[in-house]
């Protein structure tokens, strides 16, 4: 086993002790009704890139969504996804779908896993535009470097944090194993804000308890 398969098992094994699948399908729906999924039709043609093991798709079924797509590099974590919604062993910096065909795209806690900034984040954005309908809607979800994620950062850092909580021990395997990407992330808000924006009109954006949760829609 190479370094690098070792390390991302390592990763996707604390991904998977970090929070229960019900645990994070509550999350997922909380934060797609913040970011306005009430008011969504149900039959929109939704697209959740990086979508791991696919809680996400849990989150959408269980509020009503029915045309449902993901885009995930792990064939692993995709399989751990029985459900209705189609997946595709895919680099989301190249979408397998048609120019203007889906309604939303959402991403959660995926681009800050892209190797290089800004060149592989312009790539990824080009391509959610691209497959975007005009007038479609992009959601991101993203770790963001607030004082919250700072202190988040600081306990995780801590043995004894780690030895008396399993979620701060997960915490940190995931980041120690995404370090280089992970920082990489948290180090250019700047210049991932301009990105965005440079691509699709603004009709969200929070940056609160070390999370940015943008939404942005494609022109006409
Ligand atoms: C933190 S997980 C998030 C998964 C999912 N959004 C969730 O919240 O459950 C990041 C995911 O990005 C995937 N990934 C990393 N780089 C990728 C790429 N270039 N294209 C597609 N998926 C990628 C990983 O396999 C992993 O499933």
């Amino acid at each position: 086993m190479t370094t690098e398969t070792s390390s991302i098992s390592e990763w996707e094994a604390a991904y998977q002790r970090f929070e229960t699948p019900e645990q994070e399908v509550a999350k997922f729906i909380k934060r797609l009704r913040q970011m306005g999924a009430d008011s969504w039709p149900r039959g929109a043609k939704i697209v959740e890139i990086f979508c791991g093991r696919g809680n996400g798709f849990v989150a959408l079924s269980q509020l009503g969504f029915t045309n449902l797509e993901g885009v995930d590099l792990s064939a692993d974590l995709l399989s751990k996804y029985q459900g209705p919604a189609k997946t595709y062993v895919r680099d989301c910096r190249q979408l397998p779908f048609e120019d203007g065909s889906r309604d939303i795209l959402i991403v959660q806690g995926g681009l800050h896993h892209l190797p290089t900034l800004p060149s592989d984040l312009e790539q990824t954005l080009n391509e959610v535009k691209r497959v975007l309908k005009p007038g479609g809607q992009f959601m991101v979800v993203e770790p963001w470097l607030t004082p919250f994620l700072r202190a988040v950062h600081f306990a995780s850092e801590r043995k004894l944090v780690r030895a008396i909580s399993k979620k701060f021990d997960a915490l940190h395997t995931m980041i120690v194993n995404e370090q280089r990407t992970y920082d990489q992330w948290l180090s250019q808000p700047d210049a991932i804000v301009k990105l965005l924006d440079e691509r699709f009109a603004r009709e969200q954006f929070r940056a609160a308890w070390g999370k940015l949760m943008y939404l942005g829609r494609r022109g006409r």
